[in-house]
C-alpha cells in the first residue's frame, strides 16, 4: 500500500493543516520529522509520494535529491526547489521565458555592483540570491549607501559575493501572492504593509484578491517556465501590468485560507496523493 509521507521539521500551522486535510480525505499518510531520520537507512516503498515541508529549503533540497535517487516522487521535485531557492536562477529562467519581472542586474565585484546600481537608478533593492521572509533585503537610495552595503557584503562570505540588484518597484502599499497547485492558479492575496517589505511573516496584512483572465494567463506561463506541483508566486502590479518578483516552492499559506475561502491544504494533499504510484 502506498503512503503520502509529509516531511517536516518545525510543526507550523501549515503542516498541522496538511495532516488534518490528509486525515479528512482518509489518505494514508505518515508525518516524518527529518530531524529523526538517517540516510540511507530511511525506509521508503516504491509508489510512496513525499511532500517536502521542512522549514529549511536546504534540507528540503537534500531530502528530495536523495529520495529521487531511489525513484521516489517528491512534491516539489528537487529541480524546482533548487531553481526557486535561488533568486538569480529564477530571474534567469523567467527571462528565458520572456516573463516580465523587475529590471535587475547581477555583479561580481563591489565596483561593478555600484555601477549597476547607478545604471538602474535609485532606489535599488539588493537581495541575497538565497533567502526568505524578507531577510537581508536592502533598499538603497544613493551611492554612499550602496558603497557601505557592498563593503559589508564583501565580508559576509561566498554566498554574498554575487550581487543581485533590482530596481525598486513603486507598488502602492501591497504586492500579490498567488498560489498554483497541480498546475492550476487557485488563490491570491494582496499583502498590505506600511513598510516596503510586505511579507506576512513581517507583519503584512492579507486580503483576498480575485484572479482575472490576464493574471491567470501569466501564472500559467510561470508554471510552464518553472514546473512543479506547488508554487507561490510574488508579483507587483504596475502601470505596465504585472511583474513577477519571485517564486517560492514550499510556502507558508495560513493567511491565504480564510481571506480567499480556498482550502489550500486540502487541494495540496489531493494533488500530492494523485502523484502516488508515479516515479521521479
Ligand atoms: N524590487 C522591489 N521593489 C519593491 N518592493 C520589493 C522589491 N523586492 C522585494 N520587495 C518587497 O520585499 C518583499 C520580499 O521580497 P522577496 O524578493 O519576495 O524576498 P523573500 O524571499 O525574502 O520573500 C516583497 O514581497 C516586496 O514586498
Ligand atoms: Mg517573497
Amino acid at each position: 500500500m502506498a503512503f503520502l509521507q509529509i516531511f517536516y521539521s518545525r510543526l507550523r500551522a501549515e503542516e498541522k493543516l496538511l495532516f488534518k486535510a490528509a486525515e479528512q480525505r482518509t489518505i494514508p499518510f505518515e508525518a516524518v520529522d527529518v530531524r529523526e531520520i538517517r540516510w540511507p537507512e530511511f525506509p521508503i516503498s516504491q509508489g510512496d509520494v513525499v511532500m517536502t515541508r521542512v522549514v529549511s529549503q536546504v534540507q528540503n533540497l537534500s531530502t528530495a535529491q536523495l529520495l529521487e535517487s531511489r525513484g521516489i516522487r517528491t512534491v516539489n521535485p528537487s529541480r524546482v526547489i533548487s531553481l526557486c531557492g535561488d533568486k538569480i536562477a529564477t530571474a534567469a529562467a523567467l527571462d528565458a521565458a520572456q516573463i516580465p519581472q523587475p529590471r535587475y542586474k547581477v555583479a561580481f565585484s563591489p565596483e561593478e555592483a555600484l555601477g549597476a546600481a547607478e545604471d538602474l537608478g535609485y532606489p535599488v533593492v539588493f537581495k541575497p540570491a538565497v533567502g526568505s521572509w524578507g531577510r537581508l533585503l536592502a533598499k538603497l537610495n544613493d551611492s554612499e549607501a550602496v558603497e557601505a552595503l557592498v563593503e559589508h557584503k564583501s565580508h559576509m562570505g561566498a554566498q554574498h559575493s554575487v550581487f543581485f540588484i533590482q530596481e525598486y518597484v513603486e507598488k502602492e502599499g501591497w504586492d500579490l501572492r498567488a498560489a498554483i497547485i497541480g498546475g492550476k492558479p487557485v488563490a491570491a492575496i494582496q499583502r498590505w504593509s506600511d513598510h516596503w517589505i510586505t511579507n506576512t511573516a513581517r507583519g503584512g496584512r492579507a486580503e483576498g484578491y480575485e484572479i482575472d483572465g490576464k493574471l491567470n494567463d501569466l501564472l500559467l506561463k510561470v508554471q510552464e517556465c518553472i514546473g512543479g506541483d506547488f508554487l507561490a508566486v510574488d508579483l507587483f502590479l504596475t502601470s505596465n501590468g504585472w511583474l513577477v518578483n519571485e517564486v517560492n516552492p514550499s510556502p507558508e499559506f495560513r493567511n491565504c485560507i480564510c481571506t480567499t475561502g480556498v482550502d489550500i491544504p486540502d487541494l495540496m494533499v489531493q494533488h500530492a496523493w494523485s502523484q502516488a504510484g508515479t516515479e521521479a
